[in-house]
């Protein structure tokens, strides 16, 4: 409920009481560049609120004891469960600055009366630069020397055609590949007129195609879906590329595959909880240190001027548009 239903008093103290109450914290574990955290601090405060912060914390108490007055908090990949939930006793909303919400409990948020927003597409184009980055790095063998090959005419498959799939079809016609996608909620009318073949099932993308990258969300749906039958049907020399989420991949069943198929790539953004085991694929398996597909100054602008003008327009008018636990 915006603070602005139920107090009953005159427009000016509720001005007053907004400048006193509403208390913004950034929450982040893995922090924003420093001119996002100043932009995000002028629309705060411009609003007449207080911004906390709490970047880099280590542990989740860190965090239990942050969100014991807020009125608000901007997350990244940051867990918002039942416990933090419990702790953050005057929250109204909860902003993931970014795409994936699967990190915050929406059912708890909803049973403590708590608003759950993401901001969609903000951070796509630095995902997809990183996919098409990461693809020419493994292409080229990951620069150790030997001669590689050229992204230029190959075929790659988008599963799931969202803001980060888009973004990735356009920046891979720009490399001159033939570029397919399926999205199982996506007409395939709307996947043509982005000039992008729209075929009829993933095992039809992962087929056909020699280069697969993931965008789907994690849910209970996808979850562990992308399996060794699926990834096994890839074609010779192929790639397949991870920029959403770890717990999409059938881990062992990938490895198990791996074993087999000596001529698949496994390039991911998201460490896998068995890295150890796929890096004893040398030369065919890579993942970046930490999740960096967002990490750009410029997406880290546009996702958390988002999420602050979403909490004063939530706080202030009670505007949900981007609302995802309704
Ligand atoms: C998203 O869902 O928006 C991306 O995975 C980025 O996540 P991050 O903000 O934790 O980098």
């Amino acid at each position: 409920m915006p603070l602005s239903q139920g107090v009953a008093f005159p427009v000016h103290y509720t001005l007053l009481y907004y400048k006193i109450m509403a208390k913004v914290l950034v929450a982040t574990e893995k922090p924003f560049a420093a001119s996002a955290v100043a932009g995000i601090k002028e629309i705060i405060e411009g609003a007449g609120f207080e911004l906390a912060l709490l970047e880099k914390y280590t542990e989740k108490a860190q965090l239990l004891e942050a969100v014991a007055d807020v009125d608000a908090i901007i997350i990244r990949s940051d867990k918002i469960d039942a416990e933090v939930l419990d702790a953050a006793k005057n929250l109204k909303i909860v902003v993931r600055a970014g795409a994936g919400y699967d990190n915050v409990d929406l059912d708890a948020a909803t049973a403590h009366n708590v608003v759950v927003m993401n901001t969609p597409g903000q951070n796509a184009n630095a995902v997809a630069e990183l996919v098409l980055g990461l693809l020419v790095f493994a292409v080229r063998n990951f620069y150790n020397g030997k001669s590689g090959s050229e992204l230029m005419g190959k075929k790659l498959g988008i599963l799931a055609f969202g803001n980060v799939g888009r973004n990735v079809a356009r920046i891979a016609k720009g490399f001159g590949m033939e570029v397919s996608a399926f999205d199982a909620y996506c007409p395939a009318e709307a996947i043509e007129a982005a000039g992008v073949h729209a075929v009829a099932s993933q095992e039809e993308l992962f087929k056909t195609c020699d280069i697969i990258s993931l965008h789907i969300p994690a849910t209970a749906e996808t979850k562990q879906s992308i399996n060794k039958a699926l990834v096994g049907s890839i074609k010779k020399g192929g790639i397949l590329i991870n920029t959403a989420r770890k717990e999409v991949i059938n881990e062992p069943e990938l490895l198990e595959l791996f074993a087999e198929r000596t001529d698949l790539k496994y390039i991911t953004d998201i460490k896998p909880d068995a890295d150890a085991d796929f890096a004893q694929f040398e030369g065919r398996y890579f993942s970046t240190p930490k999740k960096m597909g967002a990490q750009t100054a410029e997406a880290n602008t546009n996702a958390g001027l988002a999420a602050a003008n979403q909490i004063v327009g939530y706080i202030k008018e009670g505007i949900t548009k981007f609302q995802v636990n309704k």
